[in-house]
């Protein structure tokens, strides 16, 4: 037993130990930068877990160890939020921000100085708002925005988010100063993309109901009975405004998101601060392209007047501020009819179901087909011909069915079962985990994704070469593998349907060039299972020829730090074949060659070494037929940089279809505009006048 003396010492040591944890987790979780290990972090937190459970008067609700200890609910209570949580008005066009540029100037009146306007950008999180009441510095009730007035209060929930903080300082990163006595802080509740994808596959695992998107499953977890529940899901939070805050005035948003900032709450690093319209629509623009690269999904940027005496004298009209704006970002979402499931069978042979859908443009596209990525998929989202469905287009991936509109179903839908035989070849169609994979050995599917494969870019390149050539080319069997394409004539050439004598040689021609290679691509065009062009380098430096490589020994092969015993196996496989020991032969007797190099020396390091963009700059914009990341793949391979937005430091602006705003920026600063044929022209000579 410990006397008074000894019992204030006891509370004084906990205290000091919650103190370093806050402090760590703010470390950890908000800046990223942890200053202790983790086996540190543990040990003080067992420590702590240790004299609360010695001294449990002593546990405090804003105790670290307290994050998970609720029980779970029969139901949630109501809150009725002391300042109602706004909605913002929504645009998509550039015109309808210039709009509401001119509202709030006139509603300021131009007396009031025009040039004293200026405006906060923030990312719009796709999440769900939330209000956190901080009493002393203490979590003591967490709501949702409800319908604006009224919420839940799902407080033992939100405690379990890492980036709330549990207690808050007047300065995290030194864990000291008194808080307010009253904060109402406000924000997002989102769940990151990459986790979002782990969460599915384990619900899946598990065999549970999986989530359509992130934000669904941001609140299907926030709004969990049991909070345990809710503790393992891996949700996150960005604080973005105040609602009351006693003892304190700010006269700007930008001062509220420092503020914010300072006593613990993670803040997006995208907001700005901007002078003029003009400056947040070129930004909008720039957070556009960067949107896929977020590990969060956001729908657009909310703009608001950063002057908080302006907000007031602006005012709100039914329920949104006349002082800020959701700028959206074009929808990559819409609804269209499922006429029909098709098969797909892929180079190394695995069915996949594709919808074929009635056409419907979303981001300046018009989309025919979208993926339903395997068999478990399709059975999970339950998609039948004739359905009602959400169909996504996010950035360069391939568009995909997200879910059915149940309630559209007349019962004259039908179901789709996967083929146990290849709906191309009629080969033994596999299991492996969810996917289906055809194992004919001349399935003709396969073999016109493997030539188009071997002809593609990153592989040998053989231009001209596209899917309508090599598809009559094994319909009519003039090729069994790649290396037959080689042998084709100009009388071959000349009988595929609308081939001309200018078109002919030009294939021609592009096959000739492409025997001359590098190891890596060569490797990489051949297709082996799990080796992408990334790995066929890895395995050209080390091997340096195609006959070491083709004599590999498992050990040889994991010995590279990259290989693991999967893709080792794959290779030995793939050598191990007759039509492999063909192929390669007749590459041979093609005249396929590839430059001898010393180890170390594969295809990047060739490329880089002459580095003919060096000093580039390129802007990509609107849309052109490569994924976004080879194009920029292009440029840095061969030294060039590529940038979001046009300046006058830009060198080339290579516009696609539907360019934008950065297209008429180029104009005005008189940069160098190509379309994209003549960049793959520029890249492939390597030239730059
Ligand atoms: S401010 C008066 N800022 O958008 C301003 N909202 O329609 C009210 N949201 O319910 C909200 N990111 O869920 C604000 N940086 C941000 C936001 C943001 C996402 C959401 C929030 C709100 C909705 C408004």
């Amino acid at each position: 037993m410990v006397g008074e003396e000894g019992k204030e010492a006891v509370k004084q040591y906990i205290a000091d130990l919650r103190k370093k944890i806050h402090y760590h987790n703010y470390r950890y979780y908000v800046l990223n930068e942890p200053e202790i290990s983790d086996a540190e972090y543990d040990r003080l937190f067992k420590e702590l877990e240790k004299f609360e459970s010695k001294y449990p008067e002593l546990v405090t609700p804003d105790s670290p160890t307290q994050r998970v200890g609720a029980k779970p609910l029969e139901a949630f209570g109501t809150y009725k939020h002391s300042i109602p949580l706004l909605s913002l008005n929504s645009v998509y066009e550039e015109e309808e921000v210039r709009d509401f540029d001119e509202r709030v100037r006139k509603f300021l009146g131009e007396a009031g100085g025009a040039a004293a306007i200026e405006y906060v950008v923030e990312p719009k999180i796709d999440g769900l708002a939330m209000e956190l009441i901080y009493k002393n510095g203490v979590l003591s009730v967490g709501s949702t925005r409800g319908d604006g007035e009224t919420g839940e209060e799902i407080t033992q929930n939100l405690r379990t988010i890492k980036t709330i903080p549990l207690r808050i300082f007047s300065d995290a990163a030194s864990a000291s100063g008194v808080p307010l006595p009253l904060l109402e802080v406000r924000g997002e509740v989102f769940i990151p993309v990459r986790k979002f994808k782990d969460l599915n596959t384990a619900l899946g695992e598990k065999g549970e109901k999986m989530f359509a998107n992130p934000r669904n499953a941001a609140a299907g977890s926030v709004r969990q009975l049991d909070p345990r529940v809710t503790a393992s899901r891996p949700l996150d939070f960005f604080a973005y405004g105040v609602g009351r805050a006693e003892g304190k005035e700010f006269s700007t948003q930008w001062e509220v998101l420092a503020y914010l900032r300072r006593i613990g709450f993670k803040i997006s690093p995208l907001i700005r601060r901007f002078d003029t319209i003009q400056d947040v629509i070129r930004y909008h623009e720039e957070v556009k392209e960067k949107r896929d690269e977020l590990d969060y999904e956001i729908d657009g940027i909310v703009v608001k007047v950063n002057s908080i005496k302006q907000q007031e004298r602006l005012g709100a009209i039914s329920r949104s501020p006349r002082w800020a704006i959701a700028y959206k970002f074009p929808a990559r979402e819409e609804f269209t009819r499922v006429e029909d499931i098709v098969v797909q069978v892929g180079r190394t042979g695995a069915l996949t179901p594709v919808a074929v859908l009635e056409p419907v443009p979303i981001g300046g596209a018009t989309i025919h087909r979208a993926t339903l990525h395997n068999e478990d998929e399709l059975r999970r989202k339950d998609v039948r011909i004739g359905d009602t469905v959400v169909v996504k287009r996010a950035g360069d991936v391939i568009p995909e069915v997200v879910s059915v509109i149940k309630s559209k179903r007349t019962g004259t839908e039908k179901e789709f079962k996967m083929p146990d035989r290849c709906p191309v070849c009629g080969a033994e169609v596999i299991k492996e985990g969810p996917i289906r994979r055809c194992i004919g050995v001349s399935c003709e599917a396969q073999l016109k994704e493997r030539i188009k494969h071997f002809a593609s870019l990153r592989a040998l390149d053989i231009e001209g070469l596209g899917e309508k050539v090599v598809e009559q080319l094994v319909d009519r069997k003039m090729v069994s593998d790649a290396a037959d394409l080689f042998f084709l004539t100009k009388s071959d050439l000349l009988r595929l349907d609308r081939m001309g004598g200018k078109s002919a040689q030009n294939i021609l021609d592009a096959l000739e060039k492409s025997k001359k290679t590098t190891l890596s691509r060569l490797i990489h065009a051949l297709g082996i299972r799990h080796v992408g062009d990334h790995t066929a380098s890895l395995l050209a430096d080390k091997f340096r020829d195609l006959e070491s490589l083709r004599n590999a020994s498992y050990d040889d092969l994991v010995s590279i730090p990259e290989i693991g015993p999967e893709v080792a196996r794959s290779i030995l496989l793939f050598f191990e074949q007759e039509s492999t020991k063909e192929l390669l032969a007749k590459l041979e007797r093609a005249g396929v060659s590839y430059e001898k190099k010393e180890a170390g020396a594969g295809l990047l390091v060739a490329e880089a070494e002459r580095k003919p963009l060096e000093g580039k700059t390129f802007v990509f914009t609107g849309r052109i037929s490569m994924p976004r990341e080879v194009a920029k793949d292009i440029v840095e391979r061969l030294g060039g940089k590529v940038a979001s937005s046009v300046s006058k430091r830009t060198d080339y602006v290579v516009a696609g279809e539907e360019a934008g705003s950065k297209l008429d920026t180029a104009v005005r600063l008189g940069v160098k505009i190509i379309d994209e044929e003549m960049f793959l022209r520029l890249t492939r000579k390597q030239k730059i006048n």
